[in-house]
């Protein structure tokens, strides 16, 4: 076991710094932004499906539900497709409806996810067509699908899942620009841009895996808190849920992620100088926004932890700590911006002492309802 884990102490820590290789593997073959070119082979019988889709509904749990979310925006912004994401746990115990021209894309890391599963067999006795984005190649999931794209990310050992949400990311971002670039949904300028910022995402993570030594000690001072509260907006909302999910995972600490404009509509009742609240707070479009949400954290006394794009000087002088990743385009953001927060939640669950590999109570794949 200590060779599988290639020198780490723990699975999840080998397979957050993994994820430079995980990503380029993910995208390997399959992208050439010097060419502009795009090709998942996995889906080509029902490209033309997918292209001319009316809605697609996404279907997952846990962390694939999260890399789900932030599909949508992506979507929505460059395919103008409605999206919908769906707990398959509901999707399946609902009527749920289906009609003609509707895409399920089901993501699953282990492909045998019981309810995911059995929501793929209800959309297609409906008449969808369903898509997977799986890593486990002949999983269920991978034959119940019609079509699909693995990730490659390797085998994901850890519980909490890491480098199995960035590899999502990066093939349902794959996925969305091959479509906007057949519906003509998205200018060639743009495409191309989004090509090479993805092609360059590993080095960008490499560098967000650099602020290890500063996150260990921003942990430190914070493994013995109760709660913690992760706000992010529009890109990063979805990875303020992943990051709060991670940290309740395997430290046991109580941790809510929500829209940090909905702070005002309950969290912010909790906010005293007890309560740490991460803010993923990187430039994009609703820069400014959050930095008005840090302050009115900051004026109840919270204490902030920021994670900020590179050379950011407003940010640092009102949050109590601020961690910086590389800048890149806001919809690749997440790939980025959940770095910080593996590492802030693996440091904090070995501090308390936790199992960090299997966590009490969870199971890497949950092969039952
Ligand atoms: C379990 C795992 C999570 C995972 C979820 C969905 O809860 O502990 O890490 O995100 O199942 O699993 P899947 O394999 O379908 O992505």
């Amino acid at each position: 076991e200590a060779i599988e884990k290639g020198g780490y102490e723990h699975f999840m820590l080998k397979e957050i710094f993994e994820q430079p290789r995980s990503i380029a593997d993910c995208m390997r073959g399959r992208i050439n932004a010097t060419e502009g070119r795009l090709m998942l082979g996995g889906i080509r019988n029902y490209s033309g499906a997918l292209t001319n889709a009316q809605r697609i509904v996404i279907i997952a749990c846990g962390t694939s539900w999260h890399a789900g979310l932030v599909a949508e925006y992506l979507f929505e912004d460059i395919c103008r497709i409605p999206i919908e994401v769906e707990y398959a746990s509901e999707f399946r115990y609902r009527n749920p409806v289906i009609r003609e021209g509707d895409i399920v894309i089901a993501i699953s890391q282990s492909g045998e996810t019981a309810d995911t599963l059995a929501a793929i067999e209800l959309a297609k006795s409906k008449g969808a067509i369903v898509f997977g984005v799986v890593n486990t190649v002949g999983s269920s999931i991978s034959r119940a699908t019609h079509e699909g794209a693995y990730l490659h990310a390797g085998p994901e050992i850890g519980v909490a899942s890491t480098k199995a949400f960035t590899a999502q990311l990066t093939v349902l971002t794959m996925i969305a620009l091959s479509v906007a670039q057949q519906k003509g949904t998205i200018s060639d300028v743009k495409f191309r841009e989004l090509l090479v910022e993805l092609e360059s995402i590993p080095k960008k993570v490499a560098k967000a895996l650099e602020s290890d030594g500063k996150i260990k000690e921003i942990s430190a001072l914070f493994k013995d808190v109760h709660n913690f509260l992760y706000l992010g907006r529009g890109y990063n909302f979805p990875v303020a849920l992943e990051g709060a999910l991670k940290l309740k995972e395997i430290s046991y600490i109580h941790a809510e992620g929500y829209p940090a404009a909905e702070m005002k509509h309950g969290p912010i009742a909790l906010i005293d100088e007890n309560m740490p609240v991460v803010f993923i707070a990187t430039r994009d479009s609703s820069y400014d926004k959050i930095v008005s949400n840090i302050q009115e954290v900051k004026s109840r006394k919270g204490k902030v932890i920021a994670i900020v794009t590179e050379g950011d000087v407003l940010i640092p002088k009102m949050a109590d700590f601020t961690i910086e990743v590389p800048a890149t385009h806001e919809a690749l953001m997440p790939l980025v911006s959940v770095i910080p927060l593996q590492l802030l939640s693996y440091h904090i669950a070995v501090m308390r002492g936790s199992n960090v590999d299997q966590p009490r109570n969870l199971a890497k794949s949950v092969t039952v309802e």
